[in-house]
């Protein structure tokens, strides 16, 4: 039986349901009281100097910075959309280094304000999420690329794994009954995260990026599911085999596969991804296939049935 669109189980409901469940009728009660006001004023970071306009960019409608830093998924502070902009002021972003390791000739640790000062560009991107919802958001960053050449990749380097900050404390989702295992992991094969589409966001609309939006610093894989786009990064690690993720590994490993490309032709076990409701419209239109990145990325694909690498 297909399921209708208005019956989608999102990922964050259907965490909460599990927990419900395990809560039982009791302790289930709390899950109902009134939710904490949300907060009253959007965060506005310090402005990035001389980012440039960057190609591609789509000339969609951009959705507006209180669109994107109010409805999130950042499962560190909890699964409401909400909770993002609620929890993450209590990230802590300095000191903050990312470490580039594994398959390279120089391993490095990179302090975040040394990567602010790289050439930054704009890309205007849409962000689609495999629960089938998307958004339009100008990110400002550099290439991946950039930051991997630094660290020279050995001929071994078939993959590159990522690891992103854990702040039990700062957290509350960390640790949360019926939460999802952090440190939250993601991956790309190598010609992927080497692709010039594949971006690392440090800023968002001209200002450092917010804080539930992943700061200071993730990933933008702009073809694929938004789960890819792993936020808070800590570690970038070039390897020869392919990276456990989080997701892969979550529901048995058969609803969020490694590749994750966007693609109405292949749904999601307990929803169609045919079409998304752009966040701020009321319509929902047709999902395109590569989230309409198809004519740059497509070919890194030829020759694999992309029904079998999900
Ligand atoms: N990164 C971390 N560390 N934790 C998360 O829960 N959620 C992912 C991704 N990156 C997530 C993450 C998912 S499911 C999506 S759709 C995007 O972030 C959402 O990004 P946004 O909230 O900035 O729109």
């Amino acid at each position: 039986m297909r399921i209708r669109s208005s019956e989608i189980t999102s990922k964050a409901l259907y965490l909460r349901r599990r927990e419900f469940l395990a809560l039982g009728a009791a302790g289930a009660g709390a899950l109902l009281l009134p939710r904490h006001a949300r907060a009253a004023e959007t965060p506005h970071g310090r402005k990035l100097d001389g980012v440039k306009p960057g190609q591609p960019s789509t000339e969609e409608k951009k959705n507006s910075f209180e669109e994107i830093t109010h409805y999130n998924n950042f499962y560190e502070f909890g699964t409401d959309k909400d909770d993002p902009a609620r929890h993450a002021a209590k990230l802590q972003t300095r000191p903050w280094t990312v470490k580039v390791e594994g398959e390279c000739a120089k391993p490095a640790a990179f302090d975040i304000d040394e990567l602010l000062k790289l050439p930054l560009e704009e890309r205007v991107y849409r962000l689609r999420c495999v629960e089938a919802w998307s958004m339009v958001i100008p990110w400002d960053g550099f290439p991946l690329a950039t930051l991997l050449e630094k660290v020279q990749p050995t001929s071994r380097a078939k993959y590159v794994a990522f690891e992103t900050a854990v702040q039990p404390k700062n957290m509350p989702g960390v640790g949360a009954f019926g939460a999802i295992p952090f440190p939250y992991l993601e991956g790309l094969r190598i010609d992927e995260a080497m692709h010039p589409l594949t971006l690392l966001a440090v800023g968002m609309y001209g200002e450092e990026l917010p804080k539930q939006d992943g700061a200071p610093i993730r990933l933008v894989v702009p073809w694929k599911y938004g789960f890819k786009s792993a936020k808070s990064l800590v570690r970038i690690r070039l390897q020869e085999t392919q990276p456990p993720t989080t997701w892969s590994q979550y529901g048995g490993g058969t609803e969020y596969g490694f590749y994750a490309n966007v693609n109405p032709e292949v749904d999601h076990p307990r929803w169609s991804q045919a079409k998304e409701r752009r966040i701020g419209e009321l319509f929902r239109k047709p999902t395109q296939k590569f989230n309409g990145y198809a004519d740059q990325v497509g070919k890194l694909y030829a020759g694999m049935d992309l029904r079998k690498f999900f």
